[in-house]
């Protein structure tokens, strides 16, 4: 009897060709860096070429079936076979993590679940070899930097409960995927996201975190310490777009960010529009380098939504720590 994998592929771009079929499995890490999680559904079918049988897994019911059957075909498959085999299982479980995010996130929680992810991923510097998207931040919850925040946790561990008890989900790699959501459900970008990190024991040091009152030149080099250029900190500002801060509808992501930056409405004396914005974000549109991204922004949403894509994923995988 011969084993064929068929998985209906939507972008699978990685070779994948660092993979052996000797191997110890964990779910998908480091292997797959530009693949696409979501959107088109997965199939992996075992068949049989006598009978013609053919089991199909829907991606609630593939989790540990599906990877105790692609581990017993990894002994008799090509390695490219065995690629696809774990393709599928990465898009499985993705998939499945996101089902259950979907289920307790709303349009209002988006704009908090974002700001976990920065909060947990933006205490990383590069020097020091600290914090990164490690799922610390649940253990950081009463620092002043992060009030507000416990309510996102609480949003996400609804989701968390379900989750493991099929197979356990670290904190970073929920938050992670949780903030790509938010993110398209609020009608972004559409955001993979890699699986396979690991949640630190410990908090991370205290004051990693840019504070709203630094200027331009401050924000960049805090940037700078994280390996963010300057075009990637105007991008990911653009998460401000969610959130009451006045950059357009709280609940949709946008360019608004980036238009309304430009218009400067805080300089009008005029009711409301003298409240819009974080000191930081006014600090932005101050500066001769980052005004040359803002504007870019404002003027062209798909390059914004491409480049927040971008530097979303180096943001979740800066500093994580990867199941070998
Ligand atoms: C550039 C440096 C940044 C500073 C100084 C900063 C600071 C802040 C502050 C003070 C708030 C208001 C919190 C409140 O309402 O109490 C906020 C909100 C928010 N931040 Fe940032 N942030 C920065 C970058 C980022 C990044 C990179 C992201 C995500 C990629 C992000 C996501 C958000 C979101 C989504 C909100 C709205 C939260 C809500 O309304 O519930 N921020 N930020």
């Amino acid at each position: 009897m011969s084993h064929t994998v068929t998985v209906d592929r939507w972008v699978l771009s990685s070779g994948a060709s660092s993979f052996t079929s000797t191997f110890k499995f964990y779910f998908p890490a480091k292997f797959a860096r530009t693949r696409h999680f979501g959107g088109t559904p997965i199939r992996a079918s075992a068949t049989s070429n006598a009978s013609n049988e053919s089991v199909t897994c829907n991606s609630l019911l593939c989790g540990r079936r599906a990877l105790l059957s692609m581990t017993a075909l990894s002994l008799v498959m090509p390695c490219d076979r065995v690629n696809n085999s774990f393709d599928a299982i990465a898009a499985d479980e993705s998939l499945r993590l996101r089902e259950e995010i979907r289920k307790v996130l709303s349009k209002g929680k988006a704009a908090g679940v974002l700001r976990l992810v920065f909060h947990d991923a933006g205490t990383f510097e590069i020097d020091e070899k600290i914090g990164g998207m490690n799922g610390s931040i649940v253990l950081e919850l009463d620092r002043p930097e992060n009030k507000g925040l416990k309510k996102s946790v609480k949003i996400l561990e609804k989701a968390k409960s379900q989750i493991d008890v099929v197979q356990p989900v670290p904190w970073a790699d929920l938050i992670a995927l949780a903030g790509a959501e938010a993110v398209s459900l609020c009608g972004g970008p559409s955001i993979p996201v890699q699986l396979g990190r690991i949640d630190s024991l410990v908090p991370d040091p205290e004051g990693k975190l840019p504070e709203e009152s630094l200027d331009a030149t401050s924000l960049k080099q805090c940037f700078e310490r994280k390996g963010f250029s300057t075009q990637e900190l105007v991008a990911l500002s653009g998460a401000h777009t969610l959130g009451s801060k006045g950059f357009g509808s709280p609940v949709v992501f946008d360019n608004a960010y980036f238009k309304i930056l430009m218009e400067k409405p805080w300089l009008s004396s005029a009711g409301m529009t003298s409240m819009v914005g974080l000191p930081s974000d006014r600090a932005l549109v101050e500066d001769v380098e980052c005004v040359r991204w803002i504007s870019k922004y404002a003027e062209d949403q798909s390059l914004f939504f491409e480049d927040f894509k971008n530097a979303y994923t180096k943001l979740v995988d800066t500093g994580a720590t990867w199941k070998k």
